[in-house]
């Protein structure tokens, strides 16, 4: 089923990256729209979200990753992994990934299915190691979570589900307040003047919103950008062998000698998307540095940087010739896509209780 799964992907990446050719500038931002989620089934999600029993050897929830505190990520530049293993990309945040066309780095993933990306972060090897079955019986053992269940469903706790009731908590975490959705909506003083600077620079000579336009400033299709390798990745075996194993299990020819992250070409083993990554949103950035596939930069600062000498080798932009004011109110524009925090305290998760003989 993986691998059929996998090559329907590499069809819709492919369609995704002649989209993105085609992106026509005069793109602009919108604001965000309001969630939709099912609040009974996100409620349940809520205590999954935050309980390490969802993880194999229970050490690690979501949470452990996608930290509230930590604008929902693990601030690292390279993600945190399953014990005994280290990531190879840099872990994103959640807020607002109800709204993406993609998910993942690579874009490998559809967002209209969070119920599929749920169920690979609870059973993929280096994120939560967890077998289906065994969660379910899990989950069945906490009358607290089979009382939440049964508020939306007759029957018991069960299977594939679990992972849709996760992602109906995922797709409540939005962002909320953030300057730029009163600009839009009208209130001219929520910008600064030096960000209202960058807003012009950013739809005009800086040529931003062609690939990040939308509620997300994101178009949701696959760039390259050029974006240096992270030198850990290669340096540290154990970020090295997730990352070989993530290409061996996308089945991407010769992954051996893999000594760079190929981004999408993994997936739909297509040479034009060697170094091609899904355009990231832009909302909340003042929380979750460091940026890009790999963390590579600490700052906003450094990333503009990286646009104005025209992006890395091979990649789809142009040198900017930005001045230092430039710069600076590209900064303070792109600090304004960011809202209040969104900090959610985790739950007490309820004791495992065995049920009664003839009742499982
Ligand atoms: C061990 C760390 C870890 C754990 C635990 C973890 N994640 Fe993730 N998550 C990641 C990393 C790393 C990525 C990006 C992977 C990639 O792009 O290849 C990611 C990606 C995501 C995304 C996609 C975001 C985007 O912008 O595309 C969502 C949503 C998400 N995780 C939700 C969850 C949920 C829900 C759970 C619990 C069921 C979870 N994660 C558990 C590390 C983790
Ligand atoms: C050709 C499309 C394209 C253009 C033009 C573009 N970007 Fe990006 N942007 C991307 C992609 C793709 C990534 C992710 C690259 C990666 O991780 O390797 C990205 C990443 C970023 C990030 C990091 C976000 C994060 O969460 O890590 C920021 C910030 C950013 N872009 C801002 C800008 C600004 C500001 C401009 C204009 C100066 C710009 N981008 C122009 C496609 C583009």
């Amino acid at each position: 089923m993986r691998s059929r799964n996998l090559f329907r992907l590499a069809g819709a990446l492919a369609l995704a990256g002649a989209m993105g050719a085609a992106a026509q500038s005069g793109a602009d931002l919108a604001p965000l729209p309001e969630p939709k989620f099912n609040k009974d089934q996100a409620e349940l999600g809520r205590y999954l979200f935050f309980d390490v029993r969802l993880s194999g050897d229970a050490a690690l929830s979501c949470a452990s990753c996608h930290d509230p505190k930590k604008g929902w990520t693990d601030g690292e530049p390279l993600g945190k992994a399953y014990p005994a293993s280290e990531g190879f990309r840099n872990t994103p945040t959640i807020l607002n990934a109800g709204f993406k066309k993609r998910f993942m780095w690579d874009g490998r993933l559809d967002g209209s299915d969070m119920g599929t990306l749920v169920r690979d972060m609870i059973t993929e090897a280096h994120t939560m190691n967890m077998d289906s079955r065994l969660l379910q019986e899990r989950l069945k053992q906490v009358p607290e979570y089979v009382a939440m269940w049964q508020k939306f469903r007759k029957d018991d706790i069960n299977g594939m589900r679990v992972y849709g009731v996760v992602g109906e908590f995922v797709k409540s975490v939005v962002s909320k307040n953030a300057p730029i959705d009163r600009f839009l909506k009208g209130d001219a003083s929520a910008l600064s003047e030096s960000a209202r600077q960058g807003y012009a620079l950013f739809k005009g000579k800086a040529n931003c919103a062609s690939c990040h336009n939308g509620p997300l400033a994101s178009d949701g299709n696959l760039h390259r950008t050029g974006v240096p390798e992270n030198p850990g990745v290669t340096a540290e075996p154990l970020r090295h062998i997730t990352m070989l194993r993530h290409y061996s299990t996308s089945g991407m020819p010769n992954y051996m000698n893999a000594f760079e992250d190929v981004g999408s070409y993994a997936i739909t083993k297509n040479d034009k998307d060697k170094g091609k990554f899904a355009t990231p949103s832009l909302r909340d950035l003042k929380y979750t540095a460091p940026y890009m596939h790999n963390g590579v930069f600490a700052s906003l600062g450094e990333v503009i940087e990286f646009y104005d000498r025209g992006g890395g080798p091979g990649g789809e932009l142009k040198k900017l010739g930005l001045s230092a004011e430039e710069k600076r109110a590209l900064v303070a524009f792109l600090e304004s896509l960011s809202g209040d925090p969104v900090v959610i305290e985790a739950p007490k998760s309820p004791a495992y209780q065995v049920r009664a003989f003839g009742k499982n």
